[in-house]
């Protein structure tokens, strides 16, 4: 009978291989910025992973659409059908937030310490989840384009975009009087936008303002009566429900 050697590294490998690679070298310059576990706040989380995160991440319970970046639901579902916990999960995603791929989109510095502790928490018992969030987390974030309807008002229309960083301007409905209209977009949230005009759903794009990150763009069109389109130009933003209606009164 043999005797089971030891290896001494190999939990250490284990570890690494868990927190991804980048982890593992910033040992040396210490990794263990982020409190693992401790003053996590899943609500926070939620909010956070929705301004910080979601405009480039799918997660069905956060209700994110984004599509720069994988899925997150489908990213860890082979895993976890294998067995993977979800408290590895929170480690891969405090650790993809601290060292993304430095020749990828992910930025990297989105955040660090409590915040990002939170949103690894709440990523992690979310990810794969099928149903709705539910108690104070289902009201952690605002449904997106829930807001009142807009009215144009001496020829200015203010058209927001959803400032927790959805991809959604806060309302889907707008309206106006026929005649030439400048169509403003503040944009809190740090996420790229603008906003187009659009005849009918597909027709002739009559204008569109150029795109801020934070800040307030604008268009001006000449507006007929009838049915027309606002929405973002940002890749994948309109599919992901950046849109609404503008309905033109004579
Ligand atoms: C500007 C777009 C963008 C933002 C914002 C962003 N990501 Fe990413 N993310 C990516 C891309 C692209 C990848 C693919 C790998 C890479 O480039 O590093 C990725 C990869 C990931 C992965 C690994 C998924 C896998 O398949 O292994 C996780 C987890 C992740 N991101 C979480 C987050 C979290 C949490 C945030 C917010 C703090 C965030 N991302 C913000 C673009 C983004």
């Amino acid at each position: 009978m043999s005797v089971p050697t030891i290896h001494r590294g190999s939990p250490v490998r284990h570890l690494g291989a868990l927190l991804g690679t980048g982890c593992l070298l910033l040992a040396v310059s210490g990794c263990g910025g982020v409190k693992r576990g401790e003053d996590a706040n899943p609500i926070a989380g939620k909010q956070e992973f929705v301004a910080k995160c979601g405009a480039c991440h799918t997660l069905a319970r956060a209700s994110t659409k984004g599509t720069v970046g994988p899925n997150l639901d489908e990213a860890f579902r082979a895993s976890l059908a294998e067995g993977l916990q979800r408290s590895a999960v929170r480690t891969v995603v405090e650790g993809q937030v601290e060292n993304p791929n430095r020749f990828g989109a992910m930025p990297s510095g989105l955040a660090g310490g409590a915040k990002l502790a939170s949103i690894a928490a709440y990523v992690a018992e979310a990810v794969d989840r099928p149903g709705k969030d539910s108690g104070l987390l289902a009201s952690a974030v605002q449904a997106p384009g829930a807001g009142k309807p807009v009215v144009e008002k001496g020829g200015r229309l203010e058209i927001a975009a959803d400032p927790t960083g959805q991809l959604s301007y806060i309302t889907k409905q707008a309206s106006a009087t026929a005649g030439a209209v400048v169509v403003s977009m503040p944009n809190m949230s740090g996420v790229s936008h603008n906003i187009a005009i659009q005849s009918g759903t597909s027709g002739p794009i009559l204008g569109a303002s150029s795109f801020t990150t934070k800040g307030t763009v604008s268009v001006t069109v000449k507006l007929k009566p009838g049915a027309y389109t606002f929405f973002c130009q940002a890749p994948g933003h309109r599919a992901a429900g950046m849109e609404g209606t503008l309905t033109v009164k004579p």
